[in-house]
Parts: C-alpha cells; structure tokens; sequence
C-alpha cells in the first residue's frame, strides 16, 4: 500500500471512504463505525486523539464491597477479562470480613530530567547546583504557582553527572503535583527552564551546554503504595477448595515465593496483580502505560524482575499478604474529569483524593492476585474462567436466547471449550 499523505486532513467520511477502497475490509465497515459512534457527545471523543473513526467498547463494571482502610467502596473496573471483576468482588467481599485492605503510601514525588551535554568540569556545576536550582524554581513560578496553593510544587533540584557517558547530565528536578497526576505540569515546567538555564550558564560565564530533552520519568519509585491483607489462617477456608488449611497456606506461599525468586513466573504473577490496578487505572481516566511501565521497573529495583506481592506465615498460623507498588496516578487534570464515564467512576469512588485513590487501585490489584493464586494452587484457573467466557464462546458462534440459556444450564458441571460449546449447539438444533 503507497503511503497515505495527508490522511489526518481528510473528513471522517474521506477517510472511511479511503480505507474501504484501499483495503481488505468487509463492505460493512462505515456501518459499523458508525455504530458505535455516541449520538450526543461524539465531539467530545473525536477530540481526544487524532483520526478518530468511532469508539472502542470496553465493559465498565464494578467490584462491590472493598473495605480499605475502614472505608467502603465499589471499585470501578473497566475490562474486558471476563474474570477479574468476579475474582476482585469475591476477593473484596472475603477480605471485608476479616479486616479489610490496609493501606500505607509511602510517598508521593515524582521526578523530570532535563538532560544536557556539557564540556565543562563536573565539581563546576555540582558547585552550582543550590544557585542553579533557585534561579529555575525562580523563572517558573509563573508555572507553579497554582500548584503551590494546592500544596504541590517543586521540592529539589539536583545536577547529577552520568558515570557511564562522560560530559552527560541530568538535571533531576523533584515535584509534588497533589492531586493530579502532573504529567503535564512536570513537562510544561521543564521545558519553561530551559531557556532559563541557558542564561544561568551565561551569567557565570560558562560554555553553554547543549540541552538534549527535558521530560518526566515514568520511574515514580518515590510515589508509593503498600496494601495488605492479614487473618488467622483458618479463615482461609472458602479459598482452599477442601485443601487442608495448613496444605492451602503452604502452597499459597510456596506459589508467591516462586514469583518473587522466578522471573518467568513473576511477569504472570504480576500481570495478575495489573488486572486489577489497570482496570482501575483505566476506569478512573489514568494512564495505564505510565502506571504498568513504573510497576515493572520497580518490580526489577534490584536488578531482577521479582513479584511485587509478598505472603508471611508467622508461627501462630496467622496469614499475611501485601503489594507494594509505585502508582502515579490523579484524581483531577487530564481524563479523570473530561471523560464522562471516568468522572462518573470518581463520583462512584466518592471523590478520591490521589492518594486515596492509589489505595484503592492497590487493593485492587491485591485482590485480583489473591483470587489467582488462590485458584492456581487449588483448582486451577481454567474452571472459573471459562464458565465466565462461556457467553463469549456463545456469543461468537451465533447462538440463539434459547440456545444460550440452555447452555449455561447444560455447562453448569461440564467442562467449557470452544470445540464442547460447539457441539453442544450442533446436538441442540
Ligand atoms: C490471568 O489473566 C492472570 C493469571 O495468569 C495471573 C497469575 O497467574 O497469577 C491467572
């Protein structure tokens, strides 16, 4: 296919015209773009990205009954994984009778770098650096100045030289952004010093540096969550599937102590733990690259990518469970108040504050990995799972009302797969 020149300047209708004419797609597709497009606020989701044709469904559900921190909350989720909604709601309700998800944040800085080339003498600049700092924090605060009336701001401004690239350096500038995730505060406030740096370099009669890029760092292991989960053992019962407690505990632990040494195991393992963040995460409006990409680098802090769930069994058979984890995330800017559904999802929250708000996601994340690991050591996932994408299967071979109530009756104790699904519709007819 040639390249398509100034497709971005085409009208909708050009360019669904465009690509039915260019490529293999079934005649129905302007049909069905059109029909996913929402009759009365499309204008305001054709503005969000750039060529927006319609809209992509997800399901928006919720997950009743998380007790953090002696709050209640429906948590809403959006996913299209069948089964984490239920594994959090059993989770949830489980956990909000027998204390609830506890909740530590540890800190809530986020970092940007403006990173420069400089022929001159490290010990020079490392010199300069309180100086270097004043004057930035100076020339922008036309640019935090709201931020600052709500407590955030910029906290520290350090140069570091890079070892390993000799003349490289980064200028590490720390903020609070309060309650919003600040991505775009971080930025605007690092790209508005590097004018200002330049002429800091010129007033001390220095070679000027070059400047490379001045962005944030998704790296956010100074904004931090801990969420845990404790009981005595033996209340563990409606998770061990008729395993003896001591047997269930055991193979819990061993099964969490395999992911945090194992990293084959650990990328699935906390893959199960971002089913539940991201589909909070997504829900509430946030951005679930930054808070998946800031997970797996803390995940491997230490050089190996590891679980970021721990299980502890004391002597007296009492169970812990917790998740650390780094999640920018905010509760105003961005999408969290434009995107109708992720404004409804805070108003469901009750207005989260973002601290609040990376608990809940936290606890979240901690019960979707509980579920999971729970089924894994007891009766495997793939019972649970496919009796939830058992309407899928349905649904994709065309069945009728009839045939899929049927089905989920018959499928109630028979083992669900597609090929079983089928020929159970072929038998029906
Ligand atoms: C599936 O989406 C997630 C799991 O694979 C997580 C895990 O293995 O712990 C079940």
């Amino acid at each position: 296919m040639p390249i398509i020149k100034g497709f971005s300047k085409l009208s909708r209708a050009e360019k669904i015209s465009h690509l039915t004419a260019s490529l293999p797609v079934d005649n129905d597709l302007a049909a069905t773009l059109a029909e996913f497009r929402h009759p009365a606020r499309q204008a305001l989701f054709d503005d969000f990205s750039e060529n927006t044709l319609t809209n992509y469904y997800m399901p928006f559900g919720v997950a009743p009954n998380f007790l953090i921190d002696e709050k209640w909350y429906v948590v809403p989720m959006v996913i299209e994984e069948s089964s984490v909604v239920a594994a959090a709601s059993r989770a949830a309700s489980f956990w909000a009778q027998n204390g609830g998800f506890k909740t530590t944040i540890h800190n809530t800085l986020k970092v940007g770098h403006i990173w420069l080339e400089w022929a001159g003498p490290p010990d020079q600049l490392l010199l300069l650096q309180d100086q270097l700092g004043k004057h930035l924090t100076a020339a922008v605060r036309h640019l935090t100045a709201s931020m600052e009336q709500r407590e955030g701001g910029i906290r520290q401004i350090e140069v570091i030289p890079q070892k390993e690239m000799t003349g490289i350096y980064q200028l590490q500038v720390t903020f609070s952004t309060a309650d919003s995730m600040g991505a775009n505060f971080i930025n605007s406030c690092l790209e508005g010093m590097k004018e200002p740096l330049l002429d800091f370099f010129a007033q001390k009669k220095l070679s000027p540096p070059n400047i490379i890029m001045a962005i944030l760092s998704n790296h956010t292991p100074d904004c931090l969550v801990t969420c845990s989960v404790d009981c005595p053992a033996e209340q563990l019962a409606p998770y061990a599937a008729g395993l003896p407690i001591e047997s269930f505990v055991h193979r819990f632990k061993t099964a969490v102590d395999i992911a945090i040494h194992n990293t084959h195991r650990a990328v699935t393992h906390n893959k199960g733990i971002y089913n539940g963040i991201d589909a909070v995460v997504l829900a509430t409006g946030n951005d679930f690259r930054a808070v998946e990409a800031a997970g797996h680098a803390y995940a491997a802090r230490d050089g190996q990518y590891r679980s970021l769930s721990s299980c502890t069994l004391s002597d007296n058979g009492h169970f812990s469970f917790s998740l650390t984890v780094p999640l920018a995330l905010g509760t105003v800017g961005g999408l969290t108040r434009l995107h109708p559904m992720a404004a409804k999802a805070m108003e469901i929250l009750q207005q989260p504050s973002a601290e609040e708000l990376m608990s809940i996601a936290a606890a979240a994340g901690l019960a979707n990995n509980f579920s999971a690991v729970a089924s894994l050591v007891t009766t495997g996932i793939q019972k649970g799972h496919m009796k939830l994408h058992l309407s899928n299967i349905l649904n994709s071979l065309g069945a009728t009302e009839q045939q899929k109530a049927a089905a989920q009756d018959y499928f109630k104790d028979q083992t669900v797969s597609q090929k079983a699904v089928r020929e159970f519709l072929e038998k029906a007819q």
